[in-house]
């Protein structure tokens, strides 16, 4: 996610962009720019890194003029850089871009071929040359606007001006969030609050397919059809802290709530319906190349470890190709038997984890052919990498991941389409099939993360305890072990997770009215096994909740709770009840007045051995 403001109005406008691209750089600060008008010329800064270089650009190099735009990039498409950043002008038109244009790629060959020049990887760009190509007929930059907007598939908050109307700011929103803030005759545009607050609390929300088009001191809202519409600005008396996190009590929260979004994004432009098939822009690997490869090694650490598992279960279900998980600080001290024939994926959302960046070299130094799967653009996982598989999650700020786990969930779903078509294991119908499921899955993160407030009651209930259990069969069992690790990590509660065919094999032996059992028992082919192993618990005194999934109301009859869990199919169920067990872990640690941001001991990124 990036962040983007607009100004127009009587200040000089790089001064009020930059003190709100500040407030944006918890969105992302790889790279910025800023955009102004001045006597009928656009002038652009951009720098690569933090915003300090963009200051200290325009303090050598000052812009003028009172309408701007301005950006702090967080990369998707292309690597942190200044040709990446944004601003980015095409023709005599400029726009400043959050979010993801799924169909940049095919825009972006039709503009070349009408003769335009890109200059950077981006897919904001296009944007940019489109409503240039339309400013040919169009009677107006709004026209010119709205025109291109018709042709743009994904997600996008953009802010745009144009040389050839040197009155005119337009802002249009689909997808991507943002805000208008009004002060008199001046007028502010940002992707969240904190770009703001600092101007003004009157504030307009815009929706989807909106539209604000600012000119000689005044506003007009519209739909994208061109339908005017009237907006009533809010009074916002939110501090500035909580505008950063949107209203939010804290980063974990508001990531947990991002997540159908943050799925639409690792999803956005990748599935080909037609062909049941799934493309990723970063495996350069064709069908015959990915038959070729006897196994896949799956390589990382923590939670990433966790999705690798889950992963396994996914890919030899529906590929039948062997994978291996391995732990990348054992992978890399084992003279690991990996050879060209293995594809080895580590798994990372920070790009930056040391052990597993070691184990990608230890595997490349054997000829193994790597294919990461990382959310940070650029980093050196992915750098380091033959291809790599962007989660497009955006920045995960809060230490305990959220929804950088879930979107690599859905990155190894996808991936294991791919692979079973590519080895046809996978039919055309099925790939539809499993291809739908993807499309229904936000909608579904949506109703599971309406379970919090009885999700809120279980912590309450077990708030006391000093020990957990999480239980799960097959492709439940990594989310287990996920569950408590969020559990372990953010409330300080020791936790376990284990197949729950295991429990009579030791564990069984912890069972005591002081430690309650989590146990996963979704409405697949172990659900009957599970709940065997449910009753095991329950006649030996174990106070068990039941994580079941909806329209299931036999298994969790014994359970102390039974929670409703929405079906995703087998394998995308797991993200549901991932998202339901990163409720219950932040519910306990809230209730302990633990920091769930930045949970003691831990570090964001573990960039060390
Ligand atoms: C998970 O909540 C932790 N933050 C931690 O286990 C993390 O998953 C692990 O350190 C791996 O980080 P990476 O995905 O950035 O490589």
């Amino acid at each position: 996610m990036c962040g983007i403001v607009g100004y127009m109005g009587s200040q000089e406008a790089s001064q009020v962009i930059m003190n709100g691209l500040k407030m944006l750089e918890y969105r992302g600060y790889d790279s910025a720019g800023i955009c102004t008008m001045d006597l009928g010329d656009v002038e652009i800064r951009r720098s690569s890194g933090k915003l300090v270089n963009l200051e200290r650009l325009l303090n050598e190099q000052p812009l003028h003029g009172t309408i701007g735009i301005g950006h702090t990039r967080w990369a998707t498409h292309g690597k942190p850089s200044v040709a990446n950043a944004h601003p980015h002008k095409g023709g005599a038109v400029v726009v400043v871009h959050n979010g993801i244009i799924e169909n940049y790629l095919a825009l972006k060959e039709e503009l070349t071929s009408r003769g335009h020049t890109f200059l950077s990887e981006t897919d904001s760009e296009v944007v940019s040359h489109l409503i240039d190509e339309n400013l040919k007929t169009a009677t107006s930059l709004e026209e010119a606007v709205r025109r291109a907007l018709k042709d743009l598939q994904g997600a996008y908050a953009l802010c745009i001006l144009s040389q050839m109307d040197d009155k005119t700011l337009i802002a249009a929103k689909s997808g991507s969030p943002m805000v208008v803030g009004i002060k008199g005759d001046e007028y502010f545009v940002a992707s969240d609050m904190p770009a703001i607050i600092s101007n003004t609390r009157e504030m307009v929300i815009m929706e989807d397919g909106e539209m604000a088009v600012f000119r000689n001191g005044g506003v007009k809202f519209s739909t994208l059809g061109g339908e005017e519409i009237i907006k009533t600005p809010r009074y916002i008396d939110w501090s500035p802290l909580m505008a950063e996190k949107n209203g939010y009590p804290n980063f974990m929260l508001k990531e947990i709530h991002e997540q159908p979004r943050s799925i639409k994004n690792v999803i956005a432009g990748r599935l080909h319906v037609d062909e049941g098939d799934v493309f990723f822009e970063g495996l350069e690997l064709d069908d015959s190349a990915l038959r070729a490869f006897e196994r896949l090694c799956l390589v990382a650490c923590g939670t990433s470890w966790h999705a690798a598992l889950a992963g396994k279960y996914m890919i030899e279900e529906y590929c039948r190709i062997p994978v291996d998980v391995e732990i990348a600080s054992e992978f890399r001290y084992r003279d690991p038997m990996v050879s060209k024939k293995t594809l080895v994926i580590p798994i990372s959302q920070s790009g930056e984890t040391a052990d597993t960046l070691a184990a990608l070299r230890e595997a490349k130094s054997r000829g193994a052919h790597i294919v990461s799967i990382c959310n940070v653009v650029d980093s050196s996982i992915a750098r380091e990498s033959d291809g790599v598989i962007y989660t497009h999650a955006g920045l995960e700020i809060g230490v305990a991941s959220t929804k950088a786990f879930t979107t690599q969930l859905v990155a190894l779903y996808m991936l294991a389409i791919r692979l079973g078509r590519a080895n046809g294991i996978i039919d055309l119908g099925k790939g539809q099939e499993m291809i739908a499921a993807l499309g229904r899955l936000p909608a579904l993160v949506e109703k599971t993360l309406e379970l919090d407030p009885q999700i809120e009651e279980v912590a309450c209930e077990y708030l006391t305890c000093w020990d957990a259990i999480y239980l799960g069969r097959g492709i439940s069992y990594p989310i287990a072990l996920e569950g408590a690790l969020k559990l372990k990590e953010i409330s300080y509660i020791h936790a376990d997770g284990y197949p729950a065919g295991e429990m009579k094999h030791g564990p069984i032996a912890l069972i005591d009215r002081e430690m309650p059992v989590f146990i996963l028992a979704p409405n697949d082919k172990h659900l009957v096994k599970v709940r065997s192993n449910m009753e095991e618990v329950i006649t030996r005194g174990g106070r068990v909740v039941a994580f079941c999934s909806e329209g299931d109301l036999e298994t969790g009859k014994r359970a102390e709770f039974a929670l409703q869990i929405p079906w995703g199919g087998e394998a995308l169920s797991t993200v549901l009840f991932a998202v339901a067990l990163q409720l219950l872990a932040y519910n306990f640690a809230i209730l302990k007045g633990k920091d769930v941001d930045q949970p003691r001991n831990l570090a964001k990124s573990v960039t060390v051995e």
